[in-house]
């Protein structure tokens, strides 16, 4: 009696999302060439959760710029699914970007004669959309970042902490396949950073979602199955910690099932010519 091996299916390879290979990075400081990223090797495979510490200076929101398709590198190359993103084109950049990637970084760029339910919607409405599909989506997010009650403030009528939600429930509106978050939580309190981690949690089990998150929020970091360390320009650590603990429920993931947003409809063929948005709230 023979064992059959194909009793256990073999696990689902791993597509590799992002690649940098010998990232290299040098500013011209004061007449100077400074080197700040000094040969970064990383792959992350989608629908990891990974993130990024170190202290600062370390080279970690250069990195995020870079993956971000927001600066070259030096020399190195970074591939997304197999295409150099370092050799497109402006217009190609900008389709890459908006098809591709969230960008929740500390200046957030919110439209100052939008109000934050229009904010949100606004990579959408670049893109195409429908606006009744979108404004569905956009509210969604808004209730779930906690501001159901802020929908029509304008970003001058919101609070610092309150406009970075709603940065972030627009980086998240096209539902991106990465989102590169350079420490998105810092400066809001303890509870709504929590709610924010677990949205992301949410978001990286529903739609498989990929998240790379520079952060010195230990709690968030602890959470994370894979830490990337950077020092000095380096990947000094890259740790994996296998399953992540699962993140801790509360009363309103009923809500956020509820409310979770469908997928907007495309309307026909805007979606590939999309202009640069206000998704890229880079700083
Ligand atoms: N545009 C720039 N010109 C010159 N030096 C820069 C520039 N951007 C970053 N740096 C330098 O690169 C180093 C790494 O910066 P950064 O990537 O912001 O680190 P971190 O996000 O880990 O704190 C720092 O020493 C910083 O001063
Ligand atoms: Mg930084």
């Amino acid at each position: 009696m023979t064992e059959s091996a194909s009793s256990t299916p073999e696990p689902p390879t791993p597509t590799p999302l992002v690649v940098a290979r010998d990232v290299r990075k040098t500013f011209l400081h004061e007449g100077n060439e400074v080197e700040v990223l000094k040969g970064v090797d990383l792959q992350v495979d989608a629908g990891e959760m990974v993130s990024v510490v170190g202290r600062s200076g370390a080279g970690k929101s250069t990195l995020l710029h870079l993956l971000g398709t927001l600066d070259l590198p030096t020399s190195g190359s970074i591939t997304y699914l197999g295409q150099d993103v370092t050799r497109l084109d402006a217009a190609g950049l900008a389709a890459f970007r908006n098809q591709t990637l969230g960008f929740v970084f500390q200046f957030h760029h919110l439209l100052p004669e939008f109000d934050a339910l229009e904010n949100v919607m606004m990579p959408g409405l670049v893109r195409g959309l429908r606006r009744r599909a979108l404004k569905g989506r956009a509210q969604a997010l808004l209730e779930e970042v906690g501001l159901g009650h802020r929908l029509a403030h304008r970003p001058g009528e919101l609070s610092g902490g309150e406009q970075q939600r709603v940065a972030l429930a627009r980086a998240l509106v096209m539902e991106p396949r990465l989102v590169l978050a350079d420490e998105p939580t810092g400066n809001l309190d303890t509870a709504t950073s929590e709610a924010i981690h677990r949205l992301f949690f949410q978001l990286n089990d529903r739609r498989g979602t990929t998240f790379l998150i520079v952060t010195h929020n230990p709690d968030l970091a602890g959470r994370m199955p894979r830490v990337v360390r950077m020092r000095d320009g380096r990947v000094e650590e890259d740790e994996r910690r296998g399953a992540a603990p699962a993140p801790p429920r509360s009363e309103d993931d009923a809500t956020a099932t509820e409310t979770d947003p469908a997928t907007p409809e495309t309307e026909a063929s805007a979606a590939n010519e999309a202009p640069a948005t206000g998704v890229e709230a880079a700083g």
